[in-house]
Formats: structure tokens, sequence, C-alpha cells
């Protein structure tokens, strides 16, 4: 069964270049980035890797905690490591799982026969503090991710959470932002007491809250 939208992402135990991976109690109460990547040694997946530990500090600030996965054992974790940390000027700074016997991968719907029967596919996962599956996206194989979009969507998750609004297309922090249609103009007018820009009666428009 496909994990959606809103499911709780399921306990598990594995290998992990941090040692024994227990996913809920190492998440504790942040957020969390899974990522998948197809396999070690390969060009696409180094560049990622390399670009999500420059990218720690960012995650750290929002309150996320990475992790990656691949079905490659654990000496093949180690060992690639070294080859991330001298082509992509930074060293890993977050665990990387080694999904040997595919359980974690078929838990999480992280194989797709119909691309490979034996490796794992290019996707993200984010999931809120309550364990609650926020986004999923998956890439193809020969196309590395977009790690900016991935942090924006966080700041966009993490926005609408707090506040009674939505993000519009292609939103960035500080940009307008939108009303939620559940919230009736008596209501906005209480929220949002300098008031709004209407284009249509549904499309309400605010400065981003605080
Ligand atoms: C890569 O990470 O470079 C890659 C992996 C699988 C297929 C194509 C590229």
């Amino acid at each position: 069964m496909s994990l959606k939208l809103g499911d709780v992402v399921p306990d598990f135990t594995q290998d992990s270049t941090i040692g024994p991976f227990r996913f809920h109690e190492w998440a504790g109460a942040s957020w969390v980035v899974l990522f998948s990547h197809p396999r070690d040694f390969t060009p696409v997946c180094t560049t990622e890797l390399g670009t999500v530990a420059a990218l720690k500090p960012e995650f750290d600030r929002r309150g996320v905690k990475v992790v990656g996965l691949s079905v490659d054992p654990l000496d093949s974790h180690a060992r690639w490591a070294d080859d991330i940390a001298t082509s992509q000027g930074h060293a890993l700074n977050f665990p990387l799982i080694a999904d040997g016997d595919r359980s974690v991968s078929l838990a999480l719907d992280l194989i797709h026969p119909g691309a490979s029967d034996t490796t794992t596919v290019r996707t993200v996962l984010v999931i809120d503090p309550a364990k609650k599956l926020r986004l999923t996206l998956t890439y193809p194989a020969s196309t590395g991710r977009n790690f900016a979009e991935i942090l924006r969507v966080i700041d966009s998750l993490q926005l609408t959470d707090r506040h009674k609004v939505a993000t519009p297309a292609d939103w960035q922090q500080g940009d307008d932002v939108i009303i939620v249609p559940s919230v009736d103009d008596d209501a906005a007018r209480a929220l949002f007491p300098d008031g709004w820009a209407a284009p249509l009666p549904y499309l309400r428009t605010v400065r981003q809250p605080a």
C-alpha cells in the first residue's frame, strides 16, 4: 500500500552511517526530510548529497532533520562519503540509511518496479513533527533534485500551519500570501485588520504574517 499525504509514516529500524537508525526516536519533535537515491557512486547522486550537506544550516534553521537512503550497504556508503567530501567540498553531515534488505524502501514505497526492480527511486518525503507525510516528490533517476524548492515548500508548510493562509504559485519568503477560502470575510477582518486585496472574491491576498 502506498503512503498518502496525511498518513503517519511508519516507524522502522535500519542500519545507517550513524549506527542503528530508529526513525521515530531519531526524528523526535523535528520536521524530517527523508530522501532516497538510486545508487551510491553515481554522478547525479554525488552532487545531490554534496548539495544537501552544504544546505544543512538551512535545514537546521527550520528545525528539519535530513536523512538519505538507498539499498546500498553500509561499507559502500562509507567509501562513497570520501568521494562526496573531496569532489563536492562538503562532507556528509547527516545520516545515510543502508537499506540492504529493502524493508524500509518497500514500506515507504521507494521502489517502483517499472523504473527499476533493484534500486530506490529519487524521492523526497517531507514529514512533520506529528510524523505525518506532508510532501512527496519523485524525480527521474537522470534529474537531480532542486533542494531550494524543498526548502521553499517547508517554509510554506510551516507558515500555513501557523496562519490561516496559503501560498501562491512561485511564492518565496516575504511575498504576499492568500487567505484560505474557509475563512469568510468577517473572520478575515479580525485576522487581517489591515485589509486585503481581492482581484477575485475568492482570491484575497495579504502581506505575509510574521
Ligand atoms: C546518478 O545518480 O547519476 C544516476 C543514477 C541512476 C541513473 C542515472 C544517473
